[in-house]
């Protein structure tokens, strides 16, 4: 498709370009603006194709529409000029620790990254000294286990996959270190699943170990509803509600998985408003150094 816009805005210009020049020596250019007008046309019906083509390509084809969409939650890291709430990073990691911990791994995830976001080296150290890990081998050859160290992964809450589904009917709890950016809707999304469980509508009968979300493709998932209110106790004192829990491991999500977000932020404005100044000035140097071009005046003598 490209290609044959190239093409023929390209053999038109040609054209456009040709028959300027045999009108030049005269110094009438009908044909040269027939031509432009010509081109003009092609070029916008060639857009218009274009961006035809490309909105019926863009819009998904669903294999079922049943499942509901999440909407967009007003987060306070959602606008160009927003960083992310470091307490409520701070509080979803508490969110993830005692209660998603249990079935989920973040295993991109060191108790390194946890300092100068979430708590400091020290309090990170201690953290990371409160799971034991497997080492070795020692001098005798033996594996040993010791504290955890801020080098340290974040512990997986079962030894393999094949433990994670025993353990929960089947179902494989996705590791959460990305999850936001590998679902559709991001953070909304997980935020409506956590809150989302309902008794499933009439005519809907689901197998043993498996609940409702209207909010999950096929509306059956293997996971139970994680948070309901009181059901930790935030270190600051906020009211620990259900959808404050989700809003909080919901926020520490998007941060695991974009730990460059509030940098990203600061060195877009930076580049947008260098370039935006660049842009101005170049813009004035252009017409300078064009002024002595567009401004003379070709005479042809016979
Ligand atoms: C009792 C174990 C358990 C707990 C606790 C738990 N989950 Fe899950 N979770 C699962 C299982 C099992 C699945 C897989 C469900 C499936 O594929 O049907 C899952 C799936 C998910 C998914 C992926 C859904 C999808 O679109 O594939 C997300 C996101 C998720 N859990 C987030 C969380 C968060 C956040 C928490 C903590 C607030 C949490 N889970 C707590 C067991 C659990």
């Amino acid at each position: 498709m490209a290609a044959i816009i190239g093409r023929t805005s390209r053999q038109a210009l040609l054209k456009a370009k040709s028959s300027s020049l045999a009108s030049q020596a005269n110094f009438v250019s009908f044909k040269g603006k027939n031509a432009k007008k010509w081109v003009l046309a092609v070029l916008g019906s060639a857009t218009v194709g274009t961006a035809g083509v490309a909105t019926a390509l863009a819009s998904p084809v669903l294999a079922e529409g049943l499942e509901l969409h999440p909407p967009k939650f007003p987060w306070s890291h959602n606008g160009m000029f927003d960083a992310l709430d470091a307490a409520s990073v701070r509080r979803g990691y508490q969110v993830y620790k005692q209660v998603c911990a249990a079935c989920h791994s973040m295993e991109y995830l060191c108790y390194r990254n946890l300092v100068g976001v979430i708590m400091d080296e020290d309090e990170a150290k201690r953290e990371a000294e409160e799971i034991m890990v497997d080492d070795g081998p020692d001098e005798e050859g033996n594996m040993f286990k010791r504290p955890g160290k801020l080098s340290d992964r974040f512990p997986a809450p079962y030894a393999n996959a094949e433990a994670a589904r025993a353990a929960n009917n089947g179902a494989l709890p996705p590791d959460l270190s990305y999850i936001v950016n590998a679902r559709h809707g991001g953070e909304d999304y997980v935020f409506a699943l956590l809150l989302g469980y309902c008794d499933p509508p009439a005519g809907i009968t689901l197998r043993e170990g498996l609940y409702y979300n209207p909010y999950f493709p096929g509306g059956a998932i293997g996971m139970a509803q994680a948070l309901y209110n009181e059901i930790i106790e935030y270190e600051d004192g906020t009211p620990a509600t259900a959808s404050q829990c989700a809003k909080d491991v919901c926020t520490f999500l998007r941060w695991a998985a974009e730990p460059e977000h509030d940098t990203r932020k600061q060195m877009g404005l930076k580049a947008l408003m260098i370039f935006g100044a660049m842009l101005a000035v170049s813009y004035y140097i252009k017409r300078h150094k064009w002024t002595v071009l567009k401004s003379r005046k070709i005479a042809f003598k016979n």
